[in-house]
């Protein structure tokens, strides 16, 4: 084995919200690790309601008096509970589906708040957006934008839009979340916005206000916002030429966090990045952030369930797995991975590769691979960081597993936000054959 490929497990620092006591026991925003497994069960995921609320004070605090509108984006964690304190925070809602809408009109986030994305929206789905009367859609073809023109007109409304622009620059992040580049399936090629406003600038059912772009996500070099935003300020100010009213500006989300390795960039740099290249003070700045608010403000805490070894290589099994937190298997996404106890000097120095894997019958179910755990026993507790948000949000019922239970702590309180799965839920939506014909 490669020794410069295991990582340093544990350093006994914590992470963000995370620390360890005085009694040696590891902590969450106060609330002990051990505690709130035995209370709640494993895996089970804790979001911290103040963590999220101080990430959505710093992004306000860089945009100071500059018109803006924070959507967050449902897609990172969209349990009514979160998106209700979202609402309670002011900020409206980035969606894209039928579905999303209606978590936020069911958690009464106000549709005047709500920009639609998404490259697929159907009719159904359009046509239930615009009885809800949400603020924006933001279109991303030329065959969208007739679909929502006809629709709203059908129904004698006419539609808000913004056009989101394919700016076809590179963010260095995973290819799969990387939706800027000229060839991804995303927005409109910066090349076609000019003669497209030309086309349907006068078509009955829409209201060309705005535009739009989302490059990626988990981006930790913001000259990349830079980069689309001097692409999408440069058509703004060609359109206007041609008569569009400048109301909107979004630059999507796509803020990345510190997964543990302390790189992490200034919300100030990436909030002037894009100021820098937008000249009209009076167009209302729309960010879309999911992960920036959610990733680190929540933690899966899993149990080990046993240890063993096959070829030399050892594995602690615990009882979450890749239908609990998928990224890890998706995008080899590296997750800081703490114990609910300080390690002991022996216990630290005691330490040795491992991998920590869930139950599900696939090899690429890990949380971590070649990591330099310590000895751990059955019945431990593990916490896998940073995973508030694209963590739940992206969980199934793989191999018929019931998920764990969702809490939201909030100073001294803690309110479950969604109960533990019984193996009832896992069934009933399914129906019977029948043989009578
Ligand atoms: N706006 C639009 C139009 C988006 O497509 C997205 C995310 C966001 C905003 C929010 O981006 P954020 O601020 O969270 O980076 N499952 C992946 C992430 C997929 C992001 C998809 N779009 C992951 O776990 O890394």
């Amino acid at each position: 084995m490669n020794k410069n490929n295991v990582k340093e497990y544990n350093d006994n620092r914590g992470h963000i919200g995370l620390e360890y006591g005085r009694d040696a026991q590891l902590y969450f925003m106060g609330h002990k690790i051990a505690s709130l497994a035995q209370s709640f069960g494993t895996p089970l995921y804790v979001y911290s309601a103040d963590l999220i609320r101080s990430s959505l004070a710093s992004l306000k605090t860089a945009l100071g008096d500059r018109p803006h509108l924070i959507c967050y984006s449902v897609k990172a964690n969209s349990n009514l509970s979160i998106i209700k304190l979202m609402r309670e925070l002011g900020c409206g809602a980035d969606i894209v589906s039928g579905g999303e809408l209606y978590r936020c009109l069911q958690s009464r986030l106000s549709a005047d708040g709500i920009v639609f994305s998404g490259v697929g929206k159907s009719g159904l789905e359009i046509k239930e957006a615009l009885e809800a009367g949400i603020l924006l859609f933001s279109v991303e073809s030329e065959a969208e934008l007739m679909l929502i023109s006809q629709i709203a007109d059908g129904l004698g409304t006419r539609a808000k839009v913004s056009l989101r622009v394919n700016p076809s620059v590179e963010a260095d992040t995973h290819p799969y979340i990387s939706t800027g580049r000229e060839h991804d399936k995303f927005g409109i090629s910066h090349t076609k916005i000019i003669d497209l406003f030309k086309k349907a600038s006068h078509w009955k059912g829409i209201q060309i206000c705005g535009l739009a772009c989302h490059i990626g996500s988990q981006i930790l070099d913001v000259s990349a916002f830079g980069n689309a935003s001097k692409v999408l300020a440069s058509i703004g100010m060609q359109l206007e030429r041609l008569g569009f009213l400048w109301e909107y500006l979004s630059l999507g989300g796509g803020l990345g966090i510190d997964y543990g390795d302390g790189k992490e960039p200034s919300v100030n740099d990436y909030v002037r990045s894009i100021l820098n290249e937008v000249p009209l003070k009076s167009t209302k700045i729309i960010l879309e952030p999911g992960r920036f608010l959610l990733g680190n403000a929540g933690i899966l805490i899993s149990q080990v369930i046993l240890q063993k070894s096959n070829g030399g290589k050892k594995f602690y099994v615990v009882d979450a797995g890749m239908n609990d937190l998928l990224r890890p298997a998706l995008y080899k996404s590296k997750h800081k991975i703490l114990s609910h106890c300080i390690l002991s000097e022996s216990q630290r120095q005691n330490t040795s590769p491992a991998d920590l894997v869930g139950p599900v019958c696939e090899s690429g179910d890990f949380f971590a691979q070649n990591y330099h755990l310590p000895r751990l026993n059955a019945g431990d507790y593990v916490v896998i960081c940073s995973t508030g948000a694209y963590g739940f949000s992206m969980s199934s019922n793989y191999n018929s597993r019931c998920r764990g239970a969702e809490l939201l702590i909030d100073g001294n309180f803690s309110y479950l936000i969604r109960r533990r799965e019984k193996y009832e839920d896992l069934v009933r939506l399914e129906l019977e054959y029948s043989e009578e014909r």
